[in-house]
């Protein structure tokens, strides 16, 4: 068994399943109860959020675990084609222009990824 590197967090991925372009959806407990949310790979950097648009709160993955861009440049929500910084989560194109999705923590070490509670939620 593996310890995670701080209380609280979670196992969600090893680094080699998600090759840069990838995600991942992922079930985290956080205050009672479970929030969806998806991990990417972004040219080799690891960032993830809660799987709820900006626009209306709904899951953004209308296929199953797709929510990139067909070139992986964006996150996209499928419901109005929202675009967002895979980087940063900011909303750069789409109804809910200049908002941010909800960052989920995450911390890389030795191949495996852990994510926490959004903090800003
Ligand atoms: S619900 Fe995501 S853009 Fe409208």
């Amino acid at each position: 068994m593996t310890d995670a590197p701080a209380d609280g967090l979670v196992l969600v991925a090893r680094t080699d399943e998600l090759a840069p372009g990838r995600t991942k959806k992922f079930l985290l407990p956080c205050g009672g109860s479970e929030i969806e949310a998806f991990v990417v790979n972004h040219d080799g950097s690891f960032h993830a959020y809660v799987n709820r648009c900006c626009h209306i709160p709904m899951s953004m993955d209308w296929v199953e675990n797709q929510f990139l861009t067909e070139d992986g440049a964006y996150i996209q929500c499928a419901t109005h084609g929202a675009l967002y910084d895979p980087t940063s989560g900011q909303c750069l194109a789409g109804p809910p222009l200049g908002q941010r999705l909800t960052v989920v923590p995450v911390v890389v070490r030795d191949g495996l990824i852990w994510a926490g509670c959004p903090t800003d939620d």
